[in-house]
C-alpha cells in the first residue's frame, strides 16, 4: 500500500507550491491528501487518521491530533517556528518533527520592511513622513530572518545593529553588523527594532515595558515573530505614555481591536499572518517539507529534526 502524506493548511500554500509538492510525492509513489482552509479541527483530526506523514504551516499539531494519527511517523512544519507542534506528545509517540529553516526567511524580512515603510510614511496618508536612510535598525535575534533583514537594511542605507547571545560577534561583524552587548543597549540605540525571537518558555512576554521605554524618540517596533513575545500590557502602557512610539505586527495581539481604536496612527496589524505568504516562500518551504519526508521515510535521514 502506498504511503499517505497529508498537507493540512488552514492558510493554504500558493497553488504552484501544492503542484510541486504533489509532483515530488507522486514521483516517490506516495498518495497526497490535501486539506486546505479547514474551519473545524475535527476535520483535521479526521484527515490525519491513516496518514504516514503530515505537512503543516502554523496549524496546531496537538496531543489530540497525534492520538488520532496511529500511522503517523513524521510531521514537517513548513516554516521556521515550531511552537505549534506538541513536541513532547510527538516524542512520546515516536513521531519525528522537523521544520524547514531558512526557506521562508526572505519573504518575512521583506514584509518587515513593508511595515516599516508603511509606518514611516504615515500609513500612506498625504503627510510628511520619514526615511529609512541613515536610521539605526536593531535586529533582535540574528537568525535566518534577521540576516535577510540586515541585507535589505543595508540596501536602504540603514546602520545595522544586532543582539543575539547565540551568535558570535565575529559572525555578525563579518556580515557588516555591529553586535551590541545587551538587549537593553539594542533597544536604547536603535530607531527601529525588528523582532525575530522564537516563541519559547523563556521568550514569552520578553519585550516588556522596561525594554520598550528605552527606545529613542520616534522608536518603532516591528514584530514578524510571534505575538506572545511582546507583553500586551507593556505595549498598551507604552502606547499611552509615548505618542511617538509605533508598533507594527504580522501577528495581531489579543488586544488588537482596542489598540487600533485607541492608537490608530501608532499601530498596524496585518489581517492574517502574511510574512511567509509568497509564492516563492511557499514553494521553498513546501518542497523542502516533502523532500525531508521522502528522505526520512526512504532513508531514515533526520536532518532538521527538532524533537530529539
Ligand atoms: C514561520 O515560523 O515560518 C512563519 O511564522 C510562517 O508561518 P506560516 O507558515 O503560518 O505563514
Amino acid at each position: 500500500m502506498s504511503k499517505k502524506v497529508l498537507v493540512a493548511t488552514e492558510k493554504p500554500f500558493a497553488a504552484e507550491a501544492v503542484q510541486l509538492i504533489r509532483e515530488k510525492s507522486d514521483a516517490a509513489g506516495y498518495e497526497l491528501i490535501l486539506l486546505e482552509k479547514y474551519q473545524d479541527k475535527a476535520d483535521f483530526i479526521n484527515a490525519v487518521k491513516n496518514v504516514d506523514a503530515l505537512i503543516v504551516r502554523s496549524d496546531k499539531v496537538t496531543a489530540e491530533v497525534l492520538e488520532n494519527a496511529a500511522n503517523l511517523k513524521i510531521v514537517v512544519r513548513a516554516g521556521a517556528g515550531y511552537d505549534n507542534l506538541d513536541l513532547a506528545a510527538a516524542s512520546a509517540k515516536k513521531v519525528v518533527c522537523m521544520n524547514t529553516p531558512g526557506q521562508n526567511s526572505n519573504a518575512v524580512a521583506e514584509l518587515a520592511f513593508g511595515m516599516m515603510l508603511y509606518l514611516a510614511r504615515c500609513q500612506f496618508q498625504p503627510k510628511s513622513g520619514t526615511e529609512l536612510l541613515g536610521k539605526k535598525i536593531g535586529i533582535h535575534a540574528y537568525g535566518n530572518v534577521g540576516k535577510n533583514v540586515a541585507r535589505i537594511a543595508r540596501g536602504f542605507g540603514m546602520q545595522v545593529f544586532a543582539f543575539d547571545p547565540y551568535v558570535s560577534n565575529e559572525v555578525m561583524q563579518a556580515e557588516g553588523i555591529t553586535p551590541l552587548k545587551s538587549v537593553e543597549e539594542l533597544y536604547s540605540t536603535c530607531n527601529y527594532i525588528s523582532l525575530h525571537l522564537p516563541k519559547t518558555e523563556a521568550t514569552v512576554n520578553f519585550v516588556n515595558k522596561n525594554l520598550l521605554r528605552l527606545l529613542p524618540t520616534g522608536g518603532v517596533l516591528i514584530n514578524t515573530a510571534r505575538k506572545e513575545v511582546v507583553c500586551e500590557e507593556g505595549l498598551r502602557l507604552i502606547l499611552q505614555e509615548r505618542p511617538d512610539f509605533k508598533y507594527a505586527s504580522d501577528i495581531a495581539p489579543d488586544i488588537a481591536d482596542e489598540l487600533k481604536a485607541q492608537f490608530p496612527t501608532q499601530v498596524y496589524f496585518t489581517p492574517k499572518k502574511m510574512g511567509a505568504q509568497t509564492e516563492e516562500a511557499n514553494i521553498n518551504a513546501g518542497v523542502a517539507a516533502i523532500s525531508q519526508i521522502i528522505d526520512f521515510l526512504e532513508k531514515g535521514i533526520t536532518t532538521f529534526q527538532v524533537n530529539k
